[in-house]
């Protein structure tokens, strides 16, 4: 169990939710949440936002969808929650300049990539492109850590990347987001992508989570949730 710090609504719908928590964590990894008994039965996925491990504090970004995230969203300071984590493998450790493209909820992982990158790497730079549909959310963390934030709303943001010479690209996003990401960027820099799939176990055991690979089937939450371009196979979706 870990003890909430604060949880507010940062748009309509939309919360952050920082928790009490000590540990190693990779930027892409997961978290499995739950704040209640039996009803939802599952705990829910949600990806580590930021972490400073300084004050001991772990940050979610998360929109409320349906019963769980309701539940999460009328917890309070000091209301416990339990945390079983940190799943999966997150964004790989790249020592190339960065392009960052985050798409509405999207942007919820690659808050702590950017800060992550920029205190292992203080001399190469970030981009990141920001889509959101109707308002934004989550801008102003972005600014105080990448070089460049461009945002785009109601747009088409994959229309708006601009990658350059030597840069990696991280994505995280609805999938026709991400799929046209990886159609856009061309094949000589390398992408990363941080899937999403309905989650029962969130470590591998249940495979209710595969996506198809060039190495066959994989599961998003223990072989991902980021996976490279090249891996995945997009016939008739992921
Ligand atoms: C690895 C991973 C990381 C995630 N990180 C975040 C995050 O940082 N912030 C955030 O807001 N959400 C994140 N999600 C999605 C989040 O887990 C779901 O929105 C949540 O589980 C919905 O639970 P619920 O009980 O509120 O809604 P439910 O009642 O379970 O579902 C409500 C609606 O949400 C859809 N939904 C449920 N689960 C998912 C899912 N995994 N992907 C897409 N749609 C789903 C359902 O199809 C349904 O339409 C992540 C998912 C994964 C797999
Ligand atoms: S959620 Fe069970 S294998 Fe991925």
């Amino acid at each position: 169990m870990a003890v909430i710090k604060s949880n507010y609504a940062v748009e309509e719908g939309i919360y952050q939710m920082e928790v009490a928590w000590t540990g190693d964590v990779r930027p892409g990894q997961f978290f499995m949440l739950r704040a209640w008994d039996r009803d939802p039965l599952l705990s829910r996925p949600i990806s580590v936002h930021d972490y400073d491990a300084e004050s001991g504090t772990l940050s979610f970004l998360y929109q409320v969808k349906g019963k769980g995230t309701k539940l999460m969203s009328e917890l309070g300071p000091m209301d416990a929650i339990q945390l079983d984590g940190p799943h999966g493998n997150g964004f790989p450790d790249v020592k190339s300049n960065l392009v960052v493209v985050g798409g509405g909820m999207g942007i919820a992982p690659l808050l702590y990539a950017v800060r992550d990158f920029k205190a292992k790497h203080k001399r190469k730079k970030v981009r990141v492109y920001l889509g959101y549909s109707f308002e934004s959310y989550g801008v102003e963390p972005f600014n105080d850590v990448a070089d460049d934030v461009i945002v785009n709303i109601g747009g088409i943001i994959t229309e708006k990347v601009e990658v350059k010479r030597g840069e990696t690209v991280f994505g995280c996003g609805p999938n026709v987001m991400m799929r046209a990401l990886a159609d856009a960027v061309p094949p000589k820099h390398p992408v990363y992508l941080s899937l999403e799939k309905r989650m029962a176990c969130g470590m591998g055991v249940c495979l209710g989570c595969s996506v198809k690979t060039v190495d066959g089937n994989k599961q998003v939450c223990a072989d991902g949730p980021v996976f490279e371009r090249d891996e995945l196979i997009w016939e008739g979706g992921l």
